[in-house]
């Protein structure tokens, strides 16, 4: 339920010709897969909270559980679904009988039978936002987009998206189909793309959407390697291996300093740094925290209205370069 005190999230329009969406996201992943155990019951609570208070962009993909987190989506998706916009991927080969198969494929005949699974598994007639989850040299890239705009064409996908490709790549697609989105990578600790793709980005009118925008929990000083559970994917990540463990710690003891000194928590502080930043770079941007938690989403969709003063962003810009370990 809204009380009068809450503040709804700003909007950001999606693309060139998309709809304006809530200016915060909320990643699905960690609600089937990845970061340890799952509470079902909480994770549909902290879907409807987020929808309540602004939320419009629900991420998913259709190697999260292998199909689990499409399928956990659905009954939600299907009750809400005007409000709803859907973001799902193609681009793993990864299936039940291949858990371990992280091969990429962008063949054509490979994704128009993706978007068919996923179609089907979260029991929409069209995918709102479909993106392209990895790409490989291995086809074309005039093949892969081409099926994609045939998706659209066939009303299969409203709008077409790109994770984690360069600032090539995506001029290269957007002159076959506009690209509406672009999901990668982007934190106080991880900022490559702000060189060439930020800039692309805008030029082109693609929305940026930041995945793991709280360093897949390392910013906000909670999940180190010694807490993460057995079976949580990040303890194989070379960022949270135990020989960088301490000089991670430092990096994350500097934004715990500052954000105690602002009176907000860690993960606030990394979530209003991005927004700052978009603006900054005259991006459009719609960071997905993945969160299984009322309390934590509440906590991270009032971070998009927090100004952080210039001496705090100015603290915060070197710390991308004192992280060890890469960031997969
Ligand atoms: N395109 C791609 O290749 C790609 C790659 C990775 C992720 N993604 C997408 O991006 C989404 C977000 O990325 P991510 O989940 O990897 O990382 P993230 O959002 O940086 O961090 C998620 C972690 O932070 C914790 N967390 C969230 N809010 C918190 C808070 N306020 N205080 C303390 N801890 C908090 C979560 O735990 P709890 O759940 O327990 O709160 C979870 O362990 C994913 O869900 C997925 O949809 C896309």
């Amino acid at each position: 339920m809204m009380t009068s005190k809450e503040k709804i999230l700003h909007r950001v329009q999606l693309g060139s010709d998309g709809p304006p969406i809530g200016a915060q996201g909320l990643g699905c992943m960690g609600m089937s897969e990845f970061y340890g155990t799952t509470d079902e019951a909480e994770s549909r609570a902290t879907l409807e909270r987020a929808l309540e208070l602004g939320v419009t962009l629900f991420d998913t993909a259709d190697m999260y559980g292998i199909g689990a987190n499409e399928a956990f989506l659905a009954s939600f998706v299907r009750t809400h679904r005007e409000a709803v916009l859907i973001a799902t991927k193609f681009g793993y080969a990864r299936t039940p009988q291949s858990p371990e198969d992280w091969s990429i494929d962008n063949r054509p005949e490979f994704l128009r039978a993706a978007a068919d699974r996923s179609l089907k598994r979260l029991g929409v007639d069209v995918i709102d936002l479909y993106y392209m989850h990895r790409r490989t040299d291995a086809v074309p890239l005039e093949e892969s987009i081409g099926a994609m705009a045939d998706l659209v064409a066939a009303g299969k996908v409203r709008w077409l998206g790109l994770s984690a490709v360069t600032a090539a790549e995506l001029r290269a697609a957007h002159a076959i189909h506009p690209i509406a989105a672009l999901q990668s990578e982007w934190s106080v600790f991880t900022r490559e793309i702000e060189e060439d793709v930020v800039p692309a980005a805008f030029e082109l009118g693609v929305t940026l959407v930041p995945y793991s925008p709280l360093g897949r929990g390392m910013l906000t000083g909670q999940a180190f390697a010694q807490s993460l559970t057995e079976g949580d994917a990040r303890r194989n990540f070379p960022r949270f291996a135990s020989q960088h463990h301490q000089a991670n710690m430092q990096v994350v003891a500097k934004v715990e300093e500052a954000a105690r000194g602002l009176g907000i928590t860690s993960a606030q502080l990394a979530l209003a740094w991005l927004h700052m930043q978009g603006r900054k770079l005259n991006a459009k941007v719609v960071p997905i925290p993945g969160t299984r938690r009322r309390s934590r989403l509440e906590e991270n969709v009032a971070a998009a209205s927090i100004i952080l003063p210039d001496d705090v962003t100015a603290m915060l810009d070197p710390l991308a370069g004192a992280v060890q370990g890469a960031a997969v």
